[in-house]
């Protein structure tokens, strides 16, 4: 891993002394604690009893696995955010461009916001930043290091589940919404959920939005299969934190040196698969259930879907939107896709 490399977040962001920007902090979660607990529970119980044994990739971004993922963003295997960060830096001027006076940037999944530096020094007309994340350990600290990197702006954090419910802070209210989904999030989601996950935020970002989307494109195996089981092991690391948080949070027994973690392309599917092979034949506990593994059984724990420029202006269009523009990278190839609503 060659974190030397790789630029730290800090060096994305303007210095304090070159924004105009103020800082008004306003939590809205629409879980509680208790309800996000409930589900996970539920999820846990109904995926490890299905056939084919799955997870929803959400819970990977406890405060660890939030960390993990940042330590992935730094690995020489891990091209998406090299090559989207590089992409952004050529593009941002025109993407600036097009944002209206105060409008505000409303980001899906933000993480540690490193992406969002360059926007928000791109596009100083912008008057409020709305980051949602399920990790309210993610969300805290990128919110702090902006609060300090961005004093004048108006930073409204989420804590929130994007594919339920969204409902935007005062802070949006009244005003133009750009929303932002960087990082090939929404290659999480199987097709239904894709353009279930866009339909609902085009409702939440109005008519007259625009909705920028980092989109991961499909290149060769090779590459695909090292950006999800790096050199390191930071990767494999991150998929086992998912069997530690059951442990911590649901009183499960998981001994994580008892799965191995297996990345595959599903060439058929157009995705990238991570699961978690059990090494041999074992009982879990977990959330008041008793779950049998077998041998070489997989619980399989995220996708991440590729596509071609054609491939997602189609499933954009099922969810009422139209592609505006499109920039894409130098190889690994990823795309950078502006969309605006259907009229
Ligand atoms: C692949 S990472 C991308 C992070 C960052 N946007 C980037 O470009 O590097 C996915 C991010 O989305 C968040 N996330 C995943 N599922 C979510 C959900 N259902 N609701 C809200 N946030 C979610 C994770 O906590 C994480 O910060």
């Amino acid at each position: 891993m060659n974190l030397a490399s790789f630029p730290m977040p800090e060096q994305y962001c303007s210095s304090a002394e070159e924004t105009l920007l103020g800082l008004v902090r306003e939590a809205s979660p629409i879980d509680s604690q208790a309800d996000a607990r409930v589900s996970f529970a539920g999820d846990v119980i109904s995926g490890l009893s299905a056939r084919h044994k799955q997870l929803p990739p959400k819970y990977f971004y406890d405060a660890t696995g939030s960390h993990l993922f940042e330590a992935i963003c730094r690995t020489d295997d891990y091209y998406v955010t090299r090559s989207e960060i590089a992409l952004l830096r050529n593009v941002v001027a025109e993407l600036a461009a097009s944002i209206p006076d105060g409008a505000v940037l409303v980001e899906f999944g933000s993480g540690e916001s490193a992406k969002t530096c360059l926007l928000l020094d791109a596009a100083p007309q912008l008057s409020a930043y709305v980051p949602i994340d399920i990790s309210a350990d993610a969300l805290d600290e990128a919110s702090a290091r902006l609060a300090g990197d961005y004093p004048q702006l108006n930073i409204a954090p989420v804590v929130a589940d994007f594919t339920g419910q969204l409902r935007l802070p005062a802070a949006a209210d009244g005003r133009p919404r750009v929303g932002f989904f960087p990082g090939s999030t929404i290659g999480n989601f199987d097709k239904e959920g894709a353009v279930r996950f866009l339909r609902s935020a085009r409702q939440v970002l109005g008519d007259q939005a625009a909705l920028l989307v980092g989109v991961d494109l499909v290149k060769d195996e090779a590459t695909l299969s090292a950006a999800y089981d790096d050199s390191h092991g930071v990767t494999a690391r991150f998929n086992k934190n998912l069997l530690i948080r059951i442990n911590r949070e649901l009183s499960g027994d998981f001994d994580p040196e008892a799965f191995d973690h297996l990345a595959l392309w599903n060439v058929a599917e157009s995705r990238m698969e991570m699961h978690l092979v059990s090494c041999k034949d074992q009982i879990v506990n977990a959330a008041g259930h008793t779950f049998a593994f077998r041998s070489g059984e997989r619980l399989h724990t995220e996708n991440s879907y590729k596509f071609t420029a054609d491939s997602f202006a189609q499933l954009a269009a099922e969810a009422g939107w139209s592609v505006s523009n499109i920039w894409i990278s130098d190889e690994p190839r990823v795309a950078m896709v502006r969309l605006e609503p259907h009229p």
